[in-house]
């Protein structure tokens, strides 16, 4: 069988945007923004984002376009040793994000539901959080969100995973830009404003400020040598690689920085502290579009957003287990999609169970193991990848279908420089306990 590819360019793009805004986006950066010193952090973030983060997409996706593969393959392929369990490795990461993204996800649902059916005092977000959020009670609103998840990759990567990111990703970008204009008339504007861009320039110059940019980079461009290889091996030979990446790059940056503008003025102009977490959007959001005028359908479409973002993540997710039962199997795309995501359910379950292990809830376990302790690992590995295949060999395929002259400053940066990079992060977040 021939192997799918993109079908326009411009659906490549939204789908590469689609998988890498998500809560990483709309959750976590802006309460990073908040903690980490306002513009002190975005500009760490902006220069990581130009000098490693366009990089970073760069490798990952002319890796997957060389080896035509994901992981798996692209890791054998690429002849690194034990490549091909490093690749399942990849897998089992993306299987566990999925797992507590799909609970998350179930939690917007629910809110939308309960917007949309019973107004904003059917939210009761400190009921919510206490005794609901992990509770059985959630199973049925995460398994929307995986069947969801499951429709979409089931009818393949143009009709599929394309069709659903062209229409949801600009969809995202036009409620984000509603949601904003909303934010910024709100009386008091400038307080939520200079909480979130005031520079606090002792943070600037901190390493650990740097640190934190630089993993939440990785998390939030879809860059753990998994998804985005498994995107690039799609891709066109007559794709533009280097443009992509900067577009996707920039793209991702944007709806981020929104989302801190959309949420820090609406949360002090109705008098809340700026909780971490997930607890500021889902306990003190409900409780700013309760008091806000118009707050039902600006909850609604908060919501709606946040879940159009997330499903084009675990979207991505699936495609790569997806992508590698196919590869070495020859189980269906619909089969594999829907056991996979069966799977994905079943892991995620003991989080609504109540089950500690290690001495930590399960979800954050979960969290920790695929987030921190193995999910930048598969960032090295596709930079070692790509290095062993020969990084002239990248370079002069990065070249084909760029429309621009990559300098060559790209070659030791994606070989030496990015791989090293990536494992300093690594071990300063183990160390200091991610
Ligand atoms: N980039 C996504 C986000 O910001 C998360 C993600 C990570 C998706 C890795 C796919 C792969 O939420």
């Amino acid at each position: 069988m021939t192997r799918e590819t993109w079908n326009s360019k411009r659906g490549f793009i939204a789908t590469a945007i689609g998988s890498a805004v998500g809560l990483g986006n709309i959750w976590m950066f802006p309460w990073r923004v908040g903690t980490e010193g306002g513009a002190a952090f975005l500009i760490p973030y902006i220069i990581l984002l130009v000098s490693i983060g366009i990089v970073a997409l760069t490798v990952e996706w002319t890796l997957g376009r060389m080896t035509k593969g994901g992981p798996v393959v692209a890791f054998e392929k690429a002849g690194l040793p034990f490549g091909k369990y490093f690749g399942i490795l990849g897998n089992f990461t993306m299987f566990l994000v999925f797992a507590f993204y799909s609970l998350i996800i179930g939690w917007m649902i629910m809110y939308l539901s309960n917007m949309l059916f019973g107004g904003l005092s059917a939210v009761d977000a400190g009921q919510f959080l206490a005794s609901q959020a992990f509770s059985p009670s959630m199973a049925m609103w995460q398994f929307v969100g995986i069947a969801i998840t499951i429709f979409i990759v089931s009818k393949g990567v143009k009709r599929g995973i394309e069709k659903a990111n062209n229409f949801m990703t600009p969809v995202l970008y036009i409620l984000l830009i509603l949601l904003t204009i909303n934010s910024l008339m709100l009386p008091g504007v400038n307080e939520g404003l200079s909480f979130y861009l005031l520079p606090d320039m002792e943070k600037l110059f901190s390493p650990g400020t740097w640190m934190i940019a630089l993993s939440q980079m990785f998390f939030s461009l879809s860059c753990l040598g998994t998804t985005m290889v498994v995107y690039g091996s799609y891709l066109k030979e007559k794709e533009d690689i280097p443009v992509s990446a900067v577009v996707t790059a920039f793209g991702d940056t944007l709806v981020a920085f929104l989302a801190g503008l959309i949420i820090f003025p609406a949360v002090f102009s109705f008098g809340f502290a700026p909780e971490a977490g997930p607890t500021l959007i889902f306990a003190i959001l409900p409780e700013v579009f309760q008091q806000m005028p118009g707050g039902l359908y600006i909850g609604i479409l908060f919501f709606l957003a946040l879940l159009f973002a997330g499903i084009t993540s675990s979207v991505s997710m699936l495609e790569v287990c997806v992508e590698a039962v196919m590869s070495k199997t020859n189980i269906s795309r619909t089969l594999a999609a829907i056991g996979l995501g069966l799977a994905v359910f079943l892991v995620s379950l003991p989080s609504l169970l109540g089950v500690t292990l290690f001495g930590m809830p399960y979800f954050d376990f979960i969290i920790y193991i695929s987030t921190v302790l193995i999910g930048p690992l598969g960032a090295l590995l596709a930079a070692l990848a790509l290095g062993k295949i020969g990084i002239d060999k990248a370079y002069e395929h990065i070249q084909r279908g760029a429309s621009v002259k990559i300098p060559k400053i790209w070659k030791p940066w994606a070989k030496y420089f990015y791989p090293i990079v990536v494992l300093v992060i690594y071990l300063y977040t183990l160390v200091n306990g991610g």
